[in-house]
């Protein structure tokens, strides 16, 4: 027999996890559908891939010293002394499978995932250790046409969920010549500054200097704005590239501002990274990667794409969890429940409930409290006359109706 505190401390979720059900799930799926409806509009088609993964799929392409590897993963070591993890994100593990599955002679492929992520931060509000993204991926075809395309899905997707006052944040960082470039400036000054940085930012500086402009430190940012630009460094082609993602962004209306710190959180970027934010944090986020195909043995393919943490978009999303849709289907006594139930295998509506317990007052409270639109009452006599009693529980309406009619009546 097990102590109470044992079973206590194992009926919640693990910490920074959490149970899906009621409006949190109606809030999750509303966004799914949009979400895969634009993404289809828009030709991705979607490739989900497994939760667990080689550690290798992500070490490799996030980067050893970003916080996602360094300290974030879920890694463990299978039977078989495979070393594996909880997958992170899903861009790395979307390349990994469009090799293995050899899908890199179909380029250019657009391909949305959605499924759980892990990652072992400190919970806190918008912070999980698990939770969900829903994640968009567009190989070849490298144009800044396409890096706009995805920030202008994105926001698509926001305006069909009514989500307003989002902020849209851009940058470059360029290829990997002008980062080299830029990286030793900021070294430099950030060098002379070493004793004021946070521990974290400090290791970065001999590790991942670029890092340091993502930290959530106060005085680490602080130090970074008045830091160089990046732009300042980008070669003329790819100043040339952003100026064009800029000006497909205004042309389509959408507002943005450039932060020069946009570095994001994982290695694999090039040129365009982007972040949409709502009140202070970040709902989606995205840029290009030129060479991740290639570190999974694929061919030299960039891609772009982005992924929305849609617990954080579902704090906005508004749904009517008292939804009046449902038809009850309520026999009058047990001698009605043959016929009542075959009525209920013949309704064809979207959400239909066999309510037979109780006596007929209780039938109808219990189709009172799951707020059913319409009640199909049965007794005798509509048993009899092959019809049925239709209530509309709003109005208090009745009406006897031929069992042949009442999907056209009540669905
Ligand atoms: P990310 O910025 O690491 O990018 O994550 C994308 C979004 O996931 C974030 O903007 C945030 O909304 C959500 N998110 C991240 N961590 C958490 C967390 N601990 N709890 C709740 N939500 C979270 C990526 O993952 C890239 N794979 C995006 C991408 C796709 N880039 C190119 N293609």
């Amino acid at each position: 027999m097990q102590s109470n505190d044992n079973q206590l401390s194992h009926v919640s979720p693990v910490r920074g996890m959490k149970d899906l059900y009621g409006k949190d799930y109606k809030s999750y799926s509303k966004f799914l559908d949009v979400a895969l409806q634009i993404g289809s509009l828009h030709c991705f088609s979607v490739m989900n891939t497994p939760i667990v993964e080689h550690l290798d799929v992500f070490v490799r392409s996030i980067g050893e010293s970003s916080d996602i590897i360094s300290k974030e993963i879920y890694e463990f070591t299978d039977k078989n002394g495979k070393r594996l993890c909880l997958r992170p994100e899903g861009t790395a593990a979307v390349m990994r499978a469009i090799v293995s599955e050899k899908l890199t002679q179909s380029m250019p492929l657009k391909l949305m995932y959605y499924g759980e992520m892990f990652r072992y931060d400190r919970p806190q509000k918008g912070r999980y250790r698990q939770f969900r993204q829903f994640g968009l991926e567009h190989l070849g075809d490298k144009s800044p046409y396409n890096d706009a395309n995805i920030i202008l899905i994105a926001h698509t997707i926001f305006s069909k969920l009514n989500i307003k006052d989002i902020a849209v944040n851009i940058n470059s960082i360029g290829g990997l010549e002008s980062r080299s470039k830029y990286i030793l400036c900021i070294v430099d000054i950030l060098s002379s500054k070493a004793k004021y940085l946070s521990v974290d930012s400090k290791n970065r500086l001999a590790k991942n200097p670029l890092r340091i402009l993502d930290s959530k430190d106060k005085t680490d940012q602080e130090i970074c704005a008045s830091l160089p630009s990046i732009l300042e460094y980008l070669s003329s082609d790819e100043m040339s590239y952003f100026e064009t993602v800029q000006n497909c962004l205004e042309i389509c209306g959408i507002d943005y501002k450039i932060d020069k710190c946009l570095v994001r959180g994982l290695d694999y970027y090039t040129d365009t990274t982007f972040e949409i934010k709502k009140d202070g944090l970040a709902i989606c986020g995205g840029g290009r990667y030129d060479n991740l195909l290639s570190e999974f043995g694929g061919p030299n393919v960039s891609g772009v794409g982005c992924a929305f943490g849609i617990e954080r978009v579902c704090e906005y999303i508004s749904v009517n969890i008292a939804d009046n849709t449902c038809v009850a289907v309520i026999p009058v006594s047990d001698d009605d429940m043959p016929y009542a139930y075959r009525v209920f295998n013949v309704l064809n509506c979207d959400c239909k409930e066999f309510i037979h317990l109780g006596n007929i007052k209780k039938k109808l409270q219990r189709a009172n409290k799951i707020n059913c639109r319409v009640a199909v009452i049965i007794g005798e006599s509509e048993r009899c006359g092959n019809n049925v009693c239709v209530k509309w529980m709003g109005s208090g309406e009745q009406k006897i109706i031929d069992i042949d009619d009442l999907n056209s009546s009540v669905c």
